[in-house]
């Protein structure tokens, strides 16, 4: 039977008692990514191709084992990530303690209000309705963006996997901004949205699961500046935003609906991710959305594990960052090049 989500406040939900308090703001360890070379000259020299799936996000690595990096190639690792969004690989070795120790070795490691190993989340197969009301399971999000201290660095190993079904879908947050007109971007400077873990709790507990932390609503940025590559990025997440907080709630609830609507037609801004039993995706949460695929094929066959770290708390620096435009716009300059058909973005991102 399909697993049916309902969000509402069931007497199962008002009974709960969740057994953990909530999370403090806390100031994380320097991102590992400030410590890699900028061109990454280990890392790089180590992989047998460099293969930039998408214009604007995801870059697969080959040749490389995550098992094997040394501390300079996961550092150079770090800032490829940043600037990227994703960076895949296939067929790793990496074991599930070598996994943990490789999230550790990027700060404090996050956990998931639903998580109940400490150290990952398994993830596994879905079906059910995605077109149902109140099932979000297919959409668009930055994974539990509610917390204080959202998660930033994020890893996830697919142990196996259907022969078709189950992608995972990734969209940069820079490029989103950066595609919205002038008027916009300077309108959504300075708002903040709500992100709410409410209904994911009633969810969770209307499907036997046991939270340990009782839901938050939290306001961030809705634009936030990139902490390593200092790029303006939107901040939204269609799965957890419940409203703008400094507009009316007609306003609130338009500006969300048009904000969905750009990210969903956003298909230049996208990377779809086939995996493979052993593939492994490395992604920045503060830096995309992703979301699943489920349904269409055997739930019992995909199986994941997902390492993350906790991240910085989100913050809008307007002095000290940049569009993805301006910046072409600024190297652009600074190099003295004047290319007619414009610049690659990942010639960008990649300075
Ligand atoms: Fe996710």
């Amino acid at each position: 039977m399909a697993f049916q989500v309902t969000t509402e406040l069931s007497p199962a939900v008002f009974d709960y008692k969740p057994p953990n308090p909530p999370l403090k703001e806390f100031v994380p360890s320097r991102d590992r990514a400030f410590f890699g070379d900028p061109e990454k000259a280990s890392l790089l020299a180590q992989a047998s191709a460099v293969d930039n799936l998408t214009p604007y996000v995801g870059t697969e690595l080959k040749g490389i084992q995550l098992s094997r990096l040394t501390d300079a190639q996961k550092d150079e690792l770090a800032l490829l990530v940043a600037e990227r969004g994703v960076v895949f690989f296939r067929d790793q070795d990496i074991t599930l303690e070598q996994q943990h120790a490789l999230a550790a070795y990027y700060g404090i490691q996050d956990r998931d209000p639903n998580q109940q190993d400490p150290r990952h989340v398994t993830i596994v197969g879905r079906e059910g309705n995605i077109r149902a009301y109140g099932n979000n399971s297919g959409e668009f999000h930055s994974d539990h963006s509610f917390e204080v201290n959202p998660p930033s660095y994020t890893l996830l190993r697919m142990v196996k996997t259907p022969p078709d079904g189950g992608d995972t879908i990734y969209a940069s947050q820079a490029a989103l901004y950066d595609k919205l007109s002038p008027t916009f971007q300077k309108t959504f400077e300075g708002l903040h949205a709500i992100h709410s873990s409410d209904r994911g709790y009633a969810a969770s507990i209307n499907g036997g699961g046991s939270p340990h932390r009782a839901p938050i609503n939290t306001s961030h940025p809705l634009v936030r500046t990139h902490p390593v590559t200092r790029l303006k990025i939107l901040n939204y997440n269609p799965w957890f935003i419940t409203r703008i907080a400094e507009l009316n709630a007609q306003e609130s609830n338009h500006i969300l609906a048009f904000l969905r609507e750009h990210l969903l037609q956003a298909d230049d801004l996208t990377v779809r991710w086939r995996w493979t039993a052993g593939a492994v995706a490395f992604w920045d949460n503060r830096a995309i959305v992703h979301k699943a695929t489920p349904g269409g094929y055997d739930v019992t066959l995909r199986e994941g594990k997902r390492t993350a770290i906790f991240g910085e708390r989100p913050f809008w620096d307007p002095d000290n960052s940049e569009s993805l435009s301006q910046r072409i716009e600024r190297l652009q300059s600074e190099k003295g090049e004047n290319r007619e058909n414009g610049i690659h973005s990942q010639s960008v991102l990649n300075n």
